[in-house]
């Protein structure tokens, strides 16, 4: 589902966010490991205003584990505990549970010394569309979902998802939006599926594609789709086209006159690369990322 953010959604948003924080005691703010600043709300940092919160990079089984690493250790550098996990196949996402209860340790012995027995941690996943915010709810509720509010005589709102003994989890996630204005921003969120073809044009979105996969996998590239030499210049549009032809020529996406049909070539890049099959792949490490694009809480704010 792809979400047109305007200035009302964007409040209206902040409040319900800002309404479950009084609610939980962790945020967990949920990003793609392949692009971690493209999938972050500008102003998260405001949004949640102290809470105590977990980085979780989702998709890392798509996401290059190198730059992962360089990741988790350039969120932690900056004060925030993170971890890696894939919501599909429920890969250390019991680690969401082992590191919220050690970023509350403090509070929690607080408690104990005064004879309290603590309750169980309450949590609330955000992040914006298409991150990956369903799939961990229930891959973490395993068969614990409550029962929903739409029966007579269940009262309609918040529920407590059980996950074991220890965490609780709202059942509907925090929706934040993305900094779309920035366009390397909206590319990026194209080029990995989190925004829908239909709003930017797939032939624009491949481009953009080819262009970062020859900057940072061209081997992966090479290799995939037998291609001769690298772009002489990645700034330089014909040298992007022409890799684009030659895709199509090595698959045989032709139309009248030997002409390459770049709808095709657009398409099959981009489910190649969403398919995993040129290895594991992400557009943004921390060091080239920053250099474009401001970091929520060091830099700008949206
Ligand atoms: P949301 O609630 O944050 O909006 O996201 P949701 O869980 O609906 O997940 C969006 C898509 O991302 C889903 O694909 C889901 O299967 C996929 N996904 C979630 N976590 C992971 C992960 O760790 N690894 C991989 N590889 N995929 C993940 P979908 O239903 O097929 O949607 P789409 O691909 O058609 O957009």
């Amino acid at each position: 589902m792809t979400i047109q953010w305007f200035p009302g959604h964007m409040t209206r948003a902040r409040r319900q966010i800002q309404d479950k924080l009084k609610l939980i005691d962790i945020a967990i703010e949920l990003l793609d490991a392949r692009i971690p600043l493209s999938s972050r709300n500008p102003m998260i940092d405001e949004i949640l205003a102290g809470k105590p919160r977990l980085i979780v990079l989702n998709k890392s089984d798509l996401a290059d584990p190198k730059v992962t690493e360089q990741w988790m250790a350039y969120f932690r550098s900056e004060g925030h505990e993170c971890v890696s996990i894939d919501a599909n196949t429920g890969t250390r996402i019991g680690d969401i549970v082992v590191k919220s209860k050690l970023l509350l340790h403090a509070k929690i012995e607080r408690q104990i010394s005064k004879g309290i027995n603590p309750r169980a941690i309450r949590g609330l996943i955000v992040g914006i569309p298409n991150v990956g915010k369903s799939t961990l709810i229930n891959r973490l509720a395993g068969k614990n979902i409550a029962a929903t509010g739409d029966r007579p005589g269940v009262t309609k709102g918040q529920q407590w998802i059980k996950i074991g003994t220890e965490m609780e989890l709202l059942d509907t996630p925090g929706i934040l939006w993305p900094k779309f204005e920035d366009p390397i921003v909206g590319y990026r969120l194209a080029v990995t599926g989190a925004i829908k073809e239909e709003i930017l044009n797939i032939d624009d979105i491949a481009f953009h594609a080819v262009k970062e996969l020859c900057a940072r996998y061209w081997p992966a590239m090479k290799e995939r789709f037998d291609l001769d030499t690298p772009p002489k210049d990645l700034d330089d549009s014909d040298e992007i086209v022409r890799i684009m032809e030659e895709i199509g020529r090595r698959r045989g996406c032709l139309i009248g006159g030997g002409r390459v049909d770049f709808e095709k070539v657009s398409v099959i890049v981009l489910r190649e690369m969403r398919a995993g099959k040129m290895g594991k792949i992400s557009l943004e490490e921390p060091l080239t990322a920053m250099a474009h694009l401001s970091v929520p809480g060091k830099g700008e704010q949206e």
